[in-house]
């Protein structure tokens, strides 16, 4: 595991998008594995930017999306769904029919659940998967306790995510309870994982992410154990890290 320190948020977006456009270039069909959250936007905007300038095409990359609430139709404006379509999808040349969330309308959930893991096989497997990382450490919606080999399944959503959460909403009350995630040993597959995050509040999950010990209560911690993962914080997000770390890569990734 790697840790990559950019000076602000700004330099931290440029480059997860300039990696991730690296990889798709050496990959044309690449399976990229998507966050929403306020983090990965400013990554969405450059790879918006990069494709307008022809440096990156999608027209051969598949995609899956973390997580989705439960009983927010797609076109509700606070589903991932939406958010994934107005924030990337409909800014860039990836097919309709390449992009995948889990359903969080589907009558059988669990069913629609194996059938997402058995989608993603299909396409080989994730490449390179996106993460944020919940001020409580949770990756995609796997909260404090979560198993570490868990699967894609519908989750109880924890007080502090819906209370961080709720600032989508007109009120708190508005925040679905339950979400549908890809569980941790769904994340842990993907052949490689850059986590973001930014800003003060995420201090704290992120040194516990990268020099605590690996534990179920801090679910980010286990991509420790990843053989590909890179943490790129910005300097607000790393202020509570105790060892040196660079920034820019020691080796290519790819
Ligand atoms: C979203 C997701 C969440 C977020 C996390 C951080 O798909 O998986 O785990 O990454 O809650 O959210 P932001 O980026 O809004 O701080």
């Amino acid at each position: 595991m790697e840790v990559i320190i950019k000076e602000n948020y700004e330099e931290l977006s440029k480059f997860a998008a300039q990696f991730i456009t690296d990889q798709i270039n050496n990959k044309p069909d690449t399976v990229l594995g998507l966050a929403t959250g306020s983090t990965p936007l400013g990554t969405y905007k450059e790879l918006i930017n990069l494709h307008k300038e022809n440096k990156v095409d999608f027209s051969q990359v598949a995609s899956f999306n973390l997580d989705e609430y439960v009983g927010l139709p797609k076109e509700h404006s606070q589903s991932y769904y939406y958010f994934m379509n107005e924030n990337f999808f409909k800014h860039i040349n990836i097919k309709p029919e390449n992009w995948y969330l889990p359903d969080g309308m589907a009558k059988d959930i669990p069913q629609s659940c194996e059938e997402y893991e058995k989608k993603i096989k299909e396409y080989g497997g994730i490449d390179i998967q996106i993460l944020g990382i919940g001020g409580n450490g949770h990756i995609a919606f796997n909260e404090p306790g979560s198993s570490l080999a868990s699967r894609t399944r519908v989750k109880t959503l924890d007080e502090k995510t819906i209370s961080d959460n709720s600032r989508f909403f007109d009120s708190i009350d508005e925040v679905p309870r339950y979400a549908i995630t890809m569980g941790i040993g769904t994340i842990m597959e993907a052949k490689i994982i850059i986590l973001l995050a930014n800003g003060e509040n995420k201090a704290d999950a992120i040194v516990k992410t990268a020099e605590g010990p690996i534990t179920s209560m801090v679910p980010a911690s286990i991509v420790q154990l990843h053989p590909r993962a890179t943490i790129i914080v910005d300097k607000a997000a790393a202020s509570k890290l105790t060892r040196e770390y660079s920034s820019e890569p020691a080796k290519l990734n790819l």
